[in-house]
């Protein structure tokens, strides 16, 4: 989604065609802090198969880990071509801040042509992995069972009593049990009115989430 999410419909720069985080500055960005232990475990199979392009490569491992872990099929379609060097980097700084609040989400994914229903589907994807505090600062992950794709993410946004984590680190929030946590971009899913009705659509309804996640999925590996 890092390689996707850098596209601006202003200057139509950025974006997963050119694979151009294999570059700096793009490869240096805090925000992609740790995704060189993506981009090297993909390595061994784009030198099996080297006639893929690894902006290809990328998108379909997405696809294809989303659908591993039991969530929806995403269409995915090949034709993506690399960029040759740095120079096709688009600016730093695209990804989206944690720290930030609802307007600021809306800068960013309506930058690159998401709507409101968009960002809410596509953040379901925090129910996948963790935060490292050795990568982003943050720490933690967001449900107990990160390898399973499903609507838990929405359901933990409402049913759960988030309060702030009293740490060194950024502001983020936790569970009474503290095991789990959020972040505050997450909780802005369910404090923005139009965010949170969404957001409540998809803790009730799985299956509308996957048809959600699987169509804004598709549109953001093909910006
Ligand atoms: C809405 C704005 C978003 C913000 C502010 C945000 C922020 C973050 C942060 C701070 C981390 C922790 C990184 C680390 O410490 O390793 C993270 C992890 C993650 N994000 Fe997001 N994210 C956003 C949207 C998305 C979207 C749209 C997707 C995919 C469609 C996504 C998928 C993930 C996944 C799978 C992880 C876990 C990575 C791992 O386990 O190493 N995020 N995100």
């Amino acid at each position: 989604w890092h390689s996707s999410g850098t596209y601006s419909v202003f200057d139509q720069k950025g974006g997963s065609c050119g694979a151009t985080m294999r570059f700096r500055p793009e490869s240096q960005d805090p925000a992609n802090a740790g995704l060189d232990v993506a981009r090297n475990f993909l390595e061994p199979i784009k030198a099996k198969f080297p006639k893929i392009s690894y902006s290809d490569l990328w998108t379909l491992a997405g696809c294809v880990a989303i659908e591993e872990m039991g969530g929806p099929k995403i269409d995915w379609r090949p034709g993506r071509i690399d960029a040759k060097c740095k120079h096709c980097c688009p600016p730093v700084g695209r990804l989206p801040d944690a720290s930030r609040n609802a307007d600021h989400l809306r800068a960013v994914f309506y930058r690159m042509g998401m709507s409101d229903k968009e960002i809410v589907a596509l953040s379901g994807a925090h129910v996948l992995g963790r935060c490292h505090a050795d990568r982003s600062g943050y720490d933690g992950p967001w449900v107990r069972s990160p390898t399973t794709f499903s609507n838990e993410y929405f359901k933990k946004l409402y049913d759960t009593q988030w309060t702030i984590r009293e740490w060194k680190g950024p502001l983020q929030y936790e569970n009474p049990e503290k095991d789990l946590m959020m972040l505050p971009t997450d909780l802005e899913l369910i404090r923005d009115p139009i965010f949170a009705e969404i957001s409540k659509v998809y803790a009730e309804d799985e299956k509308a989430f996957f048809k959600d996640f699987s169509a804004a999925f598709k549109k953001l590996i093909e910006l």
